[in-house]
């Protein structure tokens, strides 16, 4: 069922039988969000998926306006994976006072990596966050590795204020040739997509050193930030940490794209 109006959705929320989980996504579906339905699928006896492309979470030189819509696959492929309700609302349905004066502050660890490029991003991401969780009330929130700041910042707002919402992380998606899946893959050219798969054999290296060889090696890539944090708590992964994770931000043309991998720091194994 797709819904589009808050009235909509919380009558259909009122209909759901048993535990709820909800995957949030911004549409332009492709496998990596069927994993995440996949997995709400088996935690939870029904299942809410969202789509809206979050104005919030964009930057005034961002692809906001380009960023791929593609509603009626979206669709199809929410009624493969057996998502019960599919809420897409619109911008002025999400905001209808236009932007909130009022917004989640991502906090320290939104001011650095990906948000050092992205100022405000996180901000925008865990403010829609928020509301989308008060609007379907689910037991579980599904999201991705892919965007494991995000993730992980989404865990910190979910512990630090209280929402009483299980959130489930799943590994990161990859076509055959390792590029890690994503809506943004959709902008590359046939040769910008080859030095794209730079990004994940580079982390899949498990050494920050021979990762940005890979990366030098391909002129075209514009790298923002190549890091290894402590997976716990983001910080400068210290030799003593057991587990870290190799991040990855770098452009390619107009696109920009991001990927990571846990690093067991011993033995530098890629898990
Ligand atoms: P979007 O980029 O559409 O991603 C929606 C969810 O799918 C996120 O949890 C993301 O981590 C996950 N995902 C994307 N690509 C994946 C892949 N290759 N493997 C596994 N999971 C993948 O992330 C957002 O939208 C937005 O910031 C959102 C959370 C919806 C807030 O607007």
């Amino acid at each position: 069922m797709i819904v589009r109006s808050r009235s909509e959705l919380a009558a259909a929320r009122r209909t759901l039988p048993g535990t709820v989980a909800v995957v949030m996504t911004m549409g332009a579906l492709h496998e990596g969000h069927a994993a995440l339905m996949r997995v709400a699928r088996e935690r939870a006896d029904s299942v809410i998926a969202t789509v809206f492309v979050n104005p919030l979470q964009f930057g005034p030189s961002e692809d906001l306006n380009r960023y791929p819509r593609t509603f009626d696959a979206d669709v199809a492929m929410c009624e493969r994976e057996a998502v019960d309700v599919v809420f897409a609302p619109d911008v002025d349905v999400m905001y209808p006072g236009g932007e909130p004066s009022i917004r989640i502050s991502a906090g320290p660890l939104g001011d650095r990596l990906e948000g050092a490029h992205r100022p405000g991003h996180f901000d925008g991401v865990l403010t829609v966050v928020a509301k989308l969780l008060h609007l379907t009330r689910p037991d579980i929130a599904v999201f991705g590795e892919k965007d494991g700041q995000q993730l992980a910042l989404i865990k910190r707002m979910v512990r630090d204020l209280d929402f009483g919402v299980e959130i489930v992380g799943v590994p990161t998606v990859r076509d055959p040739d390792g590029l890690a899946m994503s809506s943004r893959n959709a902008y590359l050219s046939a040769a910008e997509r080859e030095s794209a798969l730079a990004l994940s054999r580079a982390l899949h290296t498990g050494d920050v050193a021979a990762a940005r060889a890979v990366l030098d090696a391909k002129p075209d890539l514009v790298v923002d930030y190549l890091a290894l944090v402590d997976d716990e708590t983001w910080e400068d992964a210290s030799d003593a940490t057991a587990i870290g994770r190799m991040l990855v931000a770098a452009r390619v043309g107009r696109t920009r794209l991001i990927d990571n991998v846990q690093v067991h720091l011993g033995t530098r194994d890629v898990g």
